[in-house]
């Protein structure tokens, strides 16, 4: 699938702007500050529904501005869809096709995109919420049941919670740990096909990338006791939960990791070998959904080169190239070889497109 028409409106530095992006590379160049990532910033939200940037997701309305508002044009195998979302001082609306839609999970499978952008190291080095994150938009791409599954999950969690703060938890509780434990099962077998399937692309991705590293090992924690449903974990951790008022141990918790025959510690990678290790990760990532779905997501890239080695960044130019599907990078520099891309100049809140090749 690909973006044909990206329009902006009142998004960060941008009050209106336009542009036709090329389906296979468009490279965005601009000097520090000129927007380059708030473009891809905008096509992550139409794929996200949140920023990849701190600051929540009213930071994305320009200073003084009442909304932001991002219009696209996404063509995949079945047509073309107007996608249109408004980000107003609080909520989102979302529109597919001149309808409004009640939910954005409806607007963001029609613009799946994967990105790779400088806080993707946290994959590597960051918190569990992070991998979960990654692992969950996967799953969610490639296995319909899983949204279900996961929301049956968060009410009885959230039930549960509710229960534990007003401290009369007890037989009532039961009744949600046990719709947990129902909703955790099938979350964690549907979590670990997709790790399995991604972890077999990924070895094919750090082959080229990270060869250095030797032979990798992934784990995976599913966020409880791996021999002991979920139901009998909480009503032993119960009074424990109590006294803190949340729940510590189930699906919500669950984490992967990876390591390496020559770096098993993740803090003993250097900053360019994290960096690659996120992008071998998002490729691999990549794949399967393109596996899954016979079409390729959008591949975000912000701030390629920022890292790597001026061999490592043309390897992934060539290799984005080869890849048959539209993909957006970001950088201060051109690029040696400019062929078969659309470079865009990023500057003074306009995007203006320098060449356009075959
Ligand atoms: N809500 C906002 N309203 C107006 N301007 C904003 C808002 N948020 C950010 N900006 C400005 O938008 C500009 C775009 O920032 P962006 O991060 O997209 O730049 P960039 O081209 O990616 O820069 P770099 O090369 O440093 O990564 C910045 O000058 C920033 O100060
Ligand atoms: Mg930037």
């Amino acid at each position: 699938m690909h973006v044909e028409r990206l329009a902006l409106v009142n998004l960060r530095c941008f009050e209106r702007v336009s542009i036709e992006p090329h389906p296979g590379l468009n490279v965005l160049l601009g000097e520090n500050g000129s927007g380059k990532t708030s473009v891809l910033e905008a096509l992550y939200l139409l794929s996200y529904g949140r920023s990849f940037r701190a600051g929540g997701s009213g930071a994305v309305v320009q200073r003084g501005a009442e909304a932001a508002t991002i219009h696209a044009v996404v063509r995949d195998g079945n047509g073309t869809h107007r996608l249109g979302l408004t980000r107003g001082q609080r909520d989102w609306v979302a529109r597919v096709d001149g309808q409004p839609v009640g939910t954005l999970g409806a607007l963001v499978r029609l613009c799946p995109a994967v990105c790779v952008e400088p806080g993707s190291q946290l994959l590597v080095v960051g918190p569990a919420e992070h991998r979960r994150r990654f692992m969950d938009w996967g799953v969610f791409h490639v296995e319909q049941q899983f949204l279900e599954a996961w929301q049956h999950y968060r009410r009885a969690l959230q039930q549960r919670n509710a229960l534990l703060r007003t401290m009369v938890a007890g037989r009532q509780a039961e009744i949600w740990e046990q719709r947990m434990a129902e909703a955790a099962e099938r979350i964690d077998g549907l979590r670990q096909a997709y790790l399995t399937r991604w972890f077999a692309c990924l070895k094919q991705q750090l082959a080229q990338w990270l060869p250095e590293l030797g032979e990798p090992r992934w784990h995976y924690h599913r966020g409880w006791s791996a021999t002991e449903p979920l139901d009998r974990v909480l009503a032993t951790t119960r009074e424990r939960d109590q006294v803190i008022g949340h729940t510590r141990a189930g699906a919500h918790r669950a984490d992967w990791t990876l390591a390496f025959a020559e770096a098993p510690e993740r803090h003993q990678l250097s900053r360019g070998q994290t960096k690659l290790l996120a992008i071998a990760c998002v490729l691999a990532q990549f794949e399967i959904f393109r596996a899954g779905h016979g079409e390729a997501p959008i591949l975000l890239m912000d701030d390629l080169a920022s890292e790597l080695d001026q061999s490592h960044t043309n390897r992934a130019l060539r290799y984005v190239r080869s890849l048959d599907a539209q993909v957006w990078i970001t950088g201060t520099q051109l690029p040696a070889d400019i062929s078969s891309m659309q470079v865009f100049h990023v500057e003074h809140g306009q995007i203006l497109p320098s060449r356009s090749s075959a």
